[in-house]
């Protein structure tokens, strides 16, 4: 028919994505459905050796995706490189959770944590470049997650509605923008009381409280890349946003790492999993800390904390504990200082599992 030859028209998509780009409208977010479940319906061939030779296939990918039995698609990622929030997620349990995940790409750990029971989760992305391919794993791997356009990651929670949850990923992230601590604010008011936010990030392994900046590309040549805390710094943030660190995991960069390795500065991959918590944690000398969460203009603007203090409380379960000897003064949170250098650091992943590869039986 002559009108659905025009709606496939590249160039009317590219008119569609160009006028709704970075909007919110259900209006958009239905069109985009339409086109790729129209789309995705015509592009996934019932045999392995079509989906091989298929336009879904054949994309650039993030992440790994078994589309087929046997059929790998590619991935930004070397085969053994570790996933340190989906090693970590798998000792929560998500049974009947409300999940959020920020800056979900195609989809890897919102269709992980629909697999590990969670009732209702959101996928998030600023724009809607992987909106399609997301829509085909959703399907092919049967689960049901949303997905929300965010726009910029800074004042998450004015974005997603009226909703709380008991488990937010925001892994991968906080090195991509000017300012992590804007993020981290906008985003703590949607965690429920006791919920659990798993914060990952690249970081530079010295002891002191700073924060590298990569200029001249010295430390990824990667044009989004600004920020590296160290690693007390990290902690010190956390804790600051009334997130304390109660696991971790800490993966070097490698020297035959060609993309992430720079030999002028020691730095890695540090995840942490945050149990919310409504009294900050810090030693009894610094009042600097409680002043400035309450006090700070940065805190009455930008972080919601009347928002956060009327959430309603999460019993999510975490099956993990690294050992009290790695616990600040007074037993409450991870020295992430103590615990990267006492712990074993995660080097290559030992299972397809690790990684960021999704296989079609994976449940975590
Ligand atoms: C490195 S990927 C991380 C993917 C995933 N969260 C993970 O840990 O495997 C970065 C994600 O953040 C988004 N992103 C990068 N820079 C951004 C920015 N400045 N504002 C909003 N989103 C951004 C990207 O589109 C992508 O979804």
């Amino acid at each position: 028919m002559k009108y659905e030859r025009f709606l496939n028209s590249p160039v009317f998509k590219r008119f569609v994505r160009r006028r709704l780009f970075d909007r919110e409208s259900v209006f958009s977010r239905m069109l985009l459905a339409w086109f790729s479940a129209r789309s995705m319906g015509r592009r996934l061939p019932a045999t392995p050796e079509g989906v091989r030779d298929s336009e879904l296939f054949n994309q650039w990918w993030y992440y790994s995706f078994e589309l087929a039995p046997g059929v790998m698609t590619s991935s930004s990622f070397p085969v053994d490189f570790p996933l340190l929030p989906r090693m970590l997620m798998r000792n929560a349990d998500l049974t009947g959770c409300d999940c959020l995940d920020i800056g979900s790409v195609e989809g890897l750990m919102p269709i992980l944590m629909c697999r590990q029971g969670a009732r209702e989760v959101i996928a998030t992305n600023p724009h809607l470049y992987n909106y399609e391919k997301m829509q085909a794993v959703r399907k092919l791997f049967r689960v049901n997650f949303k997905f929300r356009q965010i726009g910029s990651l800074y004042d998450v929670s004015r974005k997603v509605g009226n909703k709380a949850f008991d488990l937010i990923n925001l892994s991968g992230v906080l090195y991509h923008v000017y300012s992590p601590m804007h993020v981290i604010a906008g985003l703590r008011p949607l965690l429920k009381k006791n919920g659990l936010m798993i914060v990952s990030t690249n970081v530079v392994r010295r002891p002191d409280f700073s924060m590298e900046f990569n200029d001249r590309g010295k430390l990824q040549r990667e044009a989004t890349t600004y920020w590296y805390p160290s690693i007390p710094l990290y902690d010190y943030l956390l804790r600051y946003f009334k997130l304390l660190p109660i696991d971790c995991l800490y993966h070097p960069y490698a020297r035959d790492d060609s993309t992430r390795f720079t030999a002028d500065f020691e730095s890695g991959y540090l995840s942490v999993v945050c149990r919310a918590t409504e009294e900050p944690s810090f030693e009894s000398s610094d009042t600097w800390a409680p002043e400035s969460i309450t006090d700070s203009y940065e805190s009455i603007l930008l972080w919601d904390q009347a928002k956060e203090s009327a959430q309603p409380a999460s019993a999510i379960g975490y099956g993990h504990a690294p050992g009290a000897h790695l616990m600040h003064e007074g037993g409450r949170s991870l020295d992430l200082w103590k615990a990267v250098n006492e712990l074993p650091p995660v080097g290559v992943a030992g299972t397809p599992q690790d990684t960021h590869a999704l296989l079609l039986s994976d449940r975590a």
